[in-house]
């Protein structure tokens, strides 16, 4: 039976444990060059109908790292943007491939793959969601303090895709979220939340932040995102995460952002550069957790 991820919810609170064990051991082995090639022979297909830096490179050396290869695919390459339906090529990449990494716009696209795509389906980030980020995020959140459990992390921002992992992935591991975003960015409902997590709106970051032991943000405007963006930095201009934020959580926090990142919008370079930004480990961690999910799914 192939297992996909679309959502962090299709992994338990014990699965994405079992996951993080994987990630440190993956990294240790890298770092001591111990070969490790639970893949060779396996072929991942990555579709990327959006731009990326760290999920389409990471991805990449990835699979090649675990003795695979990746196949970059655009959407305009494929006969699926001259018409070609989704089923349909979800059972033909079926045959070559064993497994498919996605990046698109309409969530639906990447359930629809799955559907009919009889390997295993990783998103690699959709308008709805990014789970494999928030994964690593976690995965870093762990090794720099230890533990999940009870830690309280302020989303300050935009309330978007990562935004959305972050709430189902707090809740399922038992952390603490308050996003501060402004009430006109507010979902009207939340994704469906499992665990025991805490998440709430807190509309003013200066009290969102509050005893948080990491303060988070993306950018302020996604890839896809249409309508008055002049208007939405606007109203998004006292969301950023600067100095003055950062002291008013009372306690050492650490800063994270899943990059790429605007300084000057939603983030000062004091801050991204400062002694408290772990935002390059974060980075780097998505290569560690990735391959953990590659092989937990591939192999
Ligand atoms: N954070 C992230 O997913 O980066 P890319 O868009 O560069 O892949
Ligand atoms: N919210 C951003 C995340 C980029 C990694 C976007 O969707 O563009």
């Amino acid at each position: 039976m192939k297992k996909d991820l679309l959502s962090i919810n299709d992994f338990s609170r014990e699965e994405v444990l079992t996951l993080f064990e994987k990630s440190a051991d993956l990294k240790d082995k890298r770092k001591n060059g111990i070969e490790h090639l639970p893949l060779k022979g396996k072929s991942l297909g990555m579709i990327f109908n959006k731009n990326s830096t760290r999920t389409r490179i990471s991805f990449e050396v990835g699979m090649y790292e675990l003795g695979g290869q990746a196949l970059f695919l655009t959407g305009d390459q494929l006969q699926l943007n001259r018409g070609e339906t989704l089923k349909d090529s979800a059972q033909v990449l079926s045959r070559y491939l064993n497994g498919i990494l996605i990046r698109t716009h309409g969530h639906q696209e990447v359930i629809d793959l799955a559907e009919h795509a009889t390997i295993p389906v990783i998103n690699g980030l959709t308008d709805l969601n990014h789970p494999v980020q928030i994964l690593a995020d976690i995965f870093t959140i762990k090794e720099k303090l230890g533990k999940i459990e009870n830690i309280k992390i302020a989303y300050v921002g935009d309330c978007n895709n990562v935004t959305y992992s972050w709430m189902t992935g707090a809740s399922l591991m038992g952390m603490e979220l308050a996003i501060a975003c402004p009430p006109e960015f507010k979902p009207d409902s939340l994704p469906a939340l499992s665990g025991n997590g805490k998440v709430e709106f807190i509309e003013d970051p200066l009290n969102a932040v509050k005893d948080a032991d990491i303060i988070y943000t993306d950018v302020w405007i996604s890839m896809g995102d249409t309508g008055d963006l002049e208007k939405k930095e606007k109203i998004l201009t006292p969301y950023q995460i600067n100095q003055k934020l950062l002291d008013a959580t009372g306690k050492k926090s650490l800063v994270m952002h899943c990059l790429p990142a605007h300084r000057g919008m939603e983030i000062t370079s004091e801050v991204l550069d400062g002694k408290d930004s772990i935002v390059f480990d974060q980075a780097e961690n998505r290569l560690h957790v990735q391959k953990a999910i590659l092989e937990t799914l591939l192999s």
